[in-house]
This record gives structure tokens, C-alpha cells and sequence, in this order.
């Protein structure tokens, strides 16, 4: 045990379930969270089984009740060191503007954004005030501004994802880039075999989880001995395979 803790939301499965179990393997003591207390709590058995510290439970992160309720059942355990955000749903295919329904653009936005919001409104609180914590959301690159991220198409999953890659940037600067002990990040895992990327992904989800524990677990001077960079501090960046990747 490293006598620290980690929250994952959407980390009943896929790539937020590997980030589980590699910070379990470093010592964390890791809250499961999927979209129901069943499937939480059965991730987190699987990370018993690997004498990993590990709780589960579940909520709908967009449904703010459900989520306040959630943080009121793990008491102590909604205060952790490090918060992943994982949780999120693909857009349906063809999902471009003009065919996208506005129930299937509320479905998007209410998992892959306002979960993001309600799990940062109630489990970083306690992280700002001991000065010590790190967020990392799970973004995309298709969430970009540039790049991949500008060809259109999959209309709610984008700008969902680029609407998380704002927040990250601006609760990044609300904790005044990691001069206040919180460094807040969003990261892109490329394509991966899970439930959302699929059988024939390049990558495995513990490959795609690679780059979370890397921010999860470092430090700025760390950072700054690692990347080669100028930007002026290394946190509220998007970041793929230990890169910084323009937004
Ligand atoms: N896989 C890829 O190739 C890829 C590429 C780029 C980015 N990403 C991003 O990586 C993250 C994880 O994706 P993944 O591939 O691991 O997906 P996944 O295997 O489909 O897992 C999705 C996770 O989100 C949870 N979830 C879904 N809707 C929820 C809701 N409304 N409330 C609470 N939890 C909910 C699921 O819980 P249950 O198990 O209970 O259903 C599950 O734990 C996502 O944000 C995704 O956009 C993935």
C-alpha cells in the first residue's frame, strides 16, 4: 500500500477498469465506479482476486442526484488522491449534426461531459484543500480542434470530448496550473480493444491506460525531466503516450 486512493469513473470495464488495475498493482486503493453498483462491484472483485484494495459501486454520472447520492454511500473514499475520469459512450453511426436526434445528443453529453463535471464537483473538493491531487480525463483526438479532431462526423462525441478537453483546460487554470499541489490533465488513449473501440483495436486497454498512470502518479519537475517542451508547466495539457498533443 502507498496509502493513496483513486477514484474511476467508468471503471467497471475497458480502459478505466486496466487504470484500475495498474494503480492497484503500485498500491492504490481504487474505487470502481460503473454505470451500475452491480457492475462496479463486480470489477472490483476481479481486482480483489488480485489482492488489490478495491471497492465498487455505481451511478448514472450525468444524473446529478445519483451521483451526490453515490458520494454520500463511499463517505471517506469520495475524497481520493486521484480522480480518472473514464466513463463515456460512443456516438451512435452516422451521428452527423444534421442527423443526430436531440435525444441521442443529450445521451452523449449527460455521460461523456456532465459526468465529468459532477464527478470533479465531488471528488476533487478534497484534493484542492490538502493542495495534493491529480485529475485525468480520458479524452479522444477526435475531441480536437485540429488534426483528426476537425473532419466532422460522430457530431455529439466530438464535441462532447472537446467540450471535456475545456474543462480540463479551464479547471486547470482555476487550480492555477499545479501551483496549488492539483494537476489536472485530459489524455487521449488511441484506439483500443474494448467494448467501445472493438476486437480489432490496435491497442490493448492496459497499453491505452499506460499514459493515465504516468499522469496520475508524476510529478511536475517529473514531467519536466521526462518532455521536452517549453511550455511553461506541464498539467492542463491534452496528452497522448506521454505527449503533448495540440488541442
Ligand atoms: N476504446 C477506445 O478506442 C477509445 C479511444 C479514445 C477514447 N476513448 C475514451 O476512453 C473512455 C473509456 O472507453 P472504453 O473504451 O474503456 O469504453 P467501454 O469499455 O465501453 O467502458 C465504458 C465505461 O463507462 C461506463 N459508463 C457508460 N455510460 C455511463 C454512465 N451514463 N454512467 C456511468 N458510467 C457509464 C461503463 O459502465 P458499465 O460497465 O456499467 O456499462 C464502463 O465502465 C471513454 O471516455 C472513451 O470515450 C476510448
Amino acid at each position: 500500500m502507498n496509502n493513496k486512493s483513486v477514484v474511476i469513473t467508468g471503471g467497471s470495464q475497458g480502459i478505466g477498469f486496466a487504470a484500475g488495475v495498474a494503480l492497484g498493482e503500485l498500491g492504490y486503493a481504487v474505487v470502481l465506479l460503473g454505470h451500475t453498483k452491480e457492475s462496479g462491484i463486480a470489477a472490483a472483485e476481479q481486482l480483489q482476486e488480485m489482492n488489490i484494495d478495491a471497492v465498487g459501486d455505481g451511478a448514472n454520472v450525468g444524473d446529478a442526484q445519483e451521483m451526490n447520492e453515490l458520494a454520500s454511500r463511499l463517505g471517506p473514499l469520495a475524497e481520493p488522491d486521484v480522480l480518472v475520469i473514464s466513463a463515456g459512450v460512443m456516438s451512435a453511426h452516422m451521428s452527423k449534426t444534421l442527423r443526430t436526434t436531440s435525444e441521442e445528443w443529450s445521451r452523449v453529453m449527460s455521460t461523456n461531459l456532465d459526468g465529468a463535471f459532477n464527478a470533479i464537483r465531488l471528488f476533487t473538493p478534497g484534493m484542492v484543500s490538502r493542495r495534493d491531487g491529480r485529475v485525468v480525463s480520458v479524452s479522444a483526438c477526435l475531441g480536437r480542434f485540429s488534426g483528426p479532431g476537425t473532419s466532422g462526423g460522430l457530431a455529439p462525441y466530438r464535441v462532447s470530448k472537446a467540450g471535456l478537453n475545456a474543462l480540463t483546460r479551464n479547471f486547470a487554470a482555476e487550480t492555477n496550473w499545479g501551483a496549488r499541489g492539483v494537476l489536472v490533465d485530459a489524455m487521449c488513449p488511441n484506439h483500443c480493444r474494448t467494448n467501445m473501440g472493438g476486437p480489432h483495436a490496435a491497442r490493448s486497454a492496459r497499453e491505452g491506460a499506460e499514459t493515465i498512470v504516468w499522469l496520475a502518479t508524476s510529478d511536475l519537475a517529473q514531467r519536466q525531466s521526462q518532455v521536452n517542451s517549453s511550455e511553461a508547466a506541464l498539467t492542463g495539457l491534452l496528452w497522448e503516450d506521454r505527449a503533448i498533443v495540440p488541442w
